[in-house]
């Protein structure tokens, strides 16, 4: 059975953070910022506002673009490293407010890579025929686990949610895909609440987003590098085949380097960066929704969505667009 993505929908909080809000409390400045993140902007939930809010807000945003019937809808994807309870799924709560009747429901946890990874389950399904419309969600409300005494991570993130609906369709608009992961640099990018160590690495178990930014930065451009090749040679693709690479927005200059390694032109990656910091899991859709809604990104385009992230792990695939804003 084939697969397509024809219907979008985001939503970031209304709390807006520009990068003069750290000069206040921090040793950093707007500059700094800028230069060696390219983050202009964010956005933080309200005290009272949780992922699956954000999450709801999303599905609305979908269904008044596409004017989708979500009653049809029979399983529930949601990424998210910040749910606000560990049971139940943010997936089961988004089903019940948004009166989706009958569908399966689970929460992922892949970081960074999450959405990607949602995507390639709910293809699977799809090709196994066991479900026909499942909504797919990115979102993440890092702003609750951010320190705001480190400053060379607190500049980084921000809360958002996208959403989409992976469906049954006569052709095929999800191509193959890639997956790898280096566990052993997992000690280098955690959220945990539990003294217990990781790679055998004592940890700060404070319940806040602790990283060792230049191995992430490493590892990142390295990994994205290798794996945007193999996944367009696994397509009997070129990287000129390629409309528009949406890989996860964690920093410009990640971005930077990665095209100039590939000799990709900067004006074909789409990023969510500036506008709205590291989002995680909401990053690419955020990116992706921006590039439908500037007249960038058309129907029939082809695309290569990459994730990467906390594991540290790593999630893309090529696919060909098949969202249009009426
Ligand atoms: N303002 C001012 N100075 C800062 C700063 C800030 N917000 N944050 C760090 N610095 C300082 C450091 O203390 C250091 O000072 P020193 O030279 O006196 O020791 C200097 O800037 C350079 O630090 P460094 O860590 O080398 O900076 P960097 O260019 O690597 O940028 C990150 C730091 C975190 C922005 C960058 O490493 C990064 O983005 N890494 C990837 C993180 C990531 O993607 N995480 C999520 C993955 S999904």
């Amino acid at each position: 059975m084939n697969a397509t993505i024809s219907s979008i929908g985001i939503y970031h909080p209304q709390k807006e953070i520009k990068n003069s809000y750290f000069e206040e409390f921090l040793d950093t400045s707007d500059q700094w910022i800028r230069e060696r993140t390219g983050i202009e902007n964010r956005y933080y939930a309200s005290e009272n506002e949780y992922t699956t809010d954000l999450c709801v807000k999303a599905v609305e945003a979908l269904a008044k673009n596409h004017n989708t019937n979500l009653q049809e809808i029979d399983f529930i994807i949601v990424a998210t490293s910040t749910p606000e309870q560990t049971l139940p799924s943010v997936a089961s709560q988004v089903q019940t407010r948004m009166n989706i009747p009958h569908a399966g429901c689970i929460d992922i946890s892949a970081a960074c890579g999450g959405f990607v990874y949602g995507i390639i389950l709910a293809k699977g399904l799809i090709a196994s025929r066991t479900h026909r419309k499942i909504l797919v969600i990115g979102a993440e409300t890092l702003s609750k686990v951010t320190d705001f005494t480190d400053r060379s991570s607190c500049i980084l993130f921000g809360d958002g949610a996208g959403a989409v609906i992976v469906e049954a369709s006569t052709e095929n608009h999800l191509f193959k895909v890639i997956t790898d992961t280096h566990g052993s640099y997992g000690k280098d990018l955690y959220l945990s609440n539990k003294n217990i160590p990781i790679n055998g690495m004592p940890i700060i178990p404070d319940n806040k987003i602790r990283q060792n930014g230049r191995v992430v930065f490493k590892w990142a451009v390295s990994t994205l590098t290798k794996k945007i090749e193999e996944l367009v040679s696994k397509n009997d693709m070129t990287l000129d085949d390629i409309n528009f690479f949406i890989p996860h927005s964690a920093n410009i200059r990640i971005l930077e380097a990665v095209c100039k390694e590939l000799n990709i032109p900067m004006e074909k990656c789409l990023e969510s960066i500036r506008n709205y910091g590291n989002t995680s899991e909401a990053s690419i859709p955020l990116a992706w929704y921006d590039g439908i809604i500037s007249g960038k990104v058309k129907p029939k385009d082809k695309l290569l969505l990459i994730g990467f992230g906390g594991g540290l792990t790593c999630a893309g695939i090529c696919l060909q667009n098949n969202i249009e804003m009426k």
